[in-house]
């Protein structure tokens, strides 16, 4: 045997002494790793639940449209009326939605002409709903060179507005859910009022 060994290095003098640690600290520690699990497992089920559903956005879609009268009044304020169905689906095969919050605008160009609320409503997986939309926009001034272009869309009876959808959409999943925006864009193309038809769309919706 060599000396060394019946020294071990524990027994240094200017190790302090052992003392217990504190049941508070022991506590916060047991806690925090509880957490962790915690965390860690929600993060796991979270990414199962989105794996196995494939959630999906509903869709916002305009089916048809008339065109009842544009109308310019002192040549520069524009009176306009205009019906058209909005067709929200959910293209979901495992999650129902509900539409908390429905705002929808219609613009010429950059020009706000109207804004619309519609009522909330809940809409099972697979289904579809459509909604008239009846835009009324009265004495909304425009530019001149706004103006010009809209009498010559009329001219020439094709007349182009656009339609902007700000949507609060709420999702549940099992026991828990959550809201998010949703903001649907169409352009819809309609031939000259009175009894402007809809003649070509095309829509988008995107979070
Ligand atoms: C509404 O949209 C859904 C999904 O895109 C479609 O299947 C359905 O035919 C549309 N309804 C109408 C009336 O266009």
């Amino acid at each position: 045997m060599s000396p060394e060994s019946e020294a071990p290095p524990r027994k240094h003098g200017l190790l302090p002494p052992r003392h217990r640690t504190n049941p508070m600290i022991w506590c916060a520690a047991v806690l925090c790793v509880i957490f962790s699990l915690l965390l860690i497992f929600a993060g796991i089920v979270t990414l199962i639940v989105f794996l196995v559903i494939k959630p999906r956005n509903p869709l916002f879609d305009t089916t048809s449209a008339t065109l009842n009268s544009v109308y310019l009044d002192s040549s520069a304020y524009l009176n306009s009326d205009l019906t058209f169905l909005a067709n929200f689906s959910n293209p979901n095969h495992k999650m129902d939605v509900i539409f908390e919050y429905l705002s929808i605008e219609l613009y010429f160009y950059d020009r706000l002409l109207s804004v619309q609320a519609l009522q909330p409503f809940a809409q099972r997986r697979g289904e579809s709903r459509l909604e008239s939309v009846h835009v009324i926009s009265s004495e909304v001034y425009l530019p001149p060179e706004l103006i010009m272009e809209l009498q010559d869309e009329v001219r020439r009876n094709r007349v182009v507005y656009n339609i902007r959808g700000t949507f609060r959409v709420k999702v549940s999943v099992g026991v828990g859910h959550f809201s998010y925006w949703l903001y649907g864009r169409c352009q819809i193309e309609l031939t000259a009022p009175p009894s402007g038809v809809l003649v070509a769309r095309g829509c988008r919706t995107k979070r």
